[in-house]
């Protein structure tokens, strides 16, 4: 696991090569694995790989979110704010547990945050997903995943090269 987690890092270059069938498969259980708060599933998730549709979802936010357009897959992350408060949390986990599953199967994969971010000065980012995927208002946008194989190298993370000041031991 701590090698994986030193390997996991932001790829927003993807080789043009679909996520096969059983790989996909293997992201949809992941999400359903994650935990969440009360047992209450309080996310849903749509996974796009429609390349028109992947193409309107990289214009969410400018530049901070165009280099989705390369990638052949995107999770898209909801919560449900009335199933509970901790929606949040629970996409966010199920999110990351994506992420790594990603990682372990040979993709690589990159978080565009939509909650709380503007698609245009009058529009959310949010209500730019929403409407784009029918989503119904009380599901909110947490975030993108754009998944796909790595069109690009980068060095894992290295353990001397960690915050350690921000561990703290018994007391802050
Ligand atoms: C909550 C959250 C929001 C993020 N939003 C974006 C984003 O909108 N666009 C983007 O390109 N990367 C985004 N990232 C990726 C971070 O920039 C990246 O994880 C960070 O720079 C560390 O690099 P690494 O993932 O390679 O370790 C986000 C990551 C997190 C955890």
């Amino acid at each position: 696991m701590i090698e994986l987690l030193k390997k996991r890092r932001s790829i927003r270059r993807f080789k043009n090569i679909p996520v096969e069938r059983e790989k996909l498969e293997m992201l949809k259980e992941a999400a359903l694995l994650s935990p969440t708060s009360k047992n209450l599933h309080s996310w849903e998730f749509i996974f796009v790989d429609d390349k028109d549709m992947i193409g309107r979802l990289a214009d969410a936010r400018g530049q901070s979110s165009a280099f989705l357009k390369e990638a052949p897959l995107c999770l898209v992350v909801l919560g449900n704010e009335k199933a509970n408060d901790t929606w949040i949390e629970d996409a966010s986990i199920a999110a990351i547990i994506v992420q790594l599953t990603a990682l372990s199967l040979g993709l690589g994969s990159c978080w565009i945050q939509i909650r709380n971010r503007m698609h245009s000065q009058e529009v959310s980012a949010e209500d730019y997903v929403r409407a784009l995927l029918n989503i119904p208002r009380e599901y909110r946008v947490v975030c993108l995943i754009a998944i796909g194989y790595p069109a690009e190298e980068k060095a894992p993370h290295d353990s001397t090269e960690l915050r350690w000041d921000k561990i703290h031991l018994n007391k802050w």
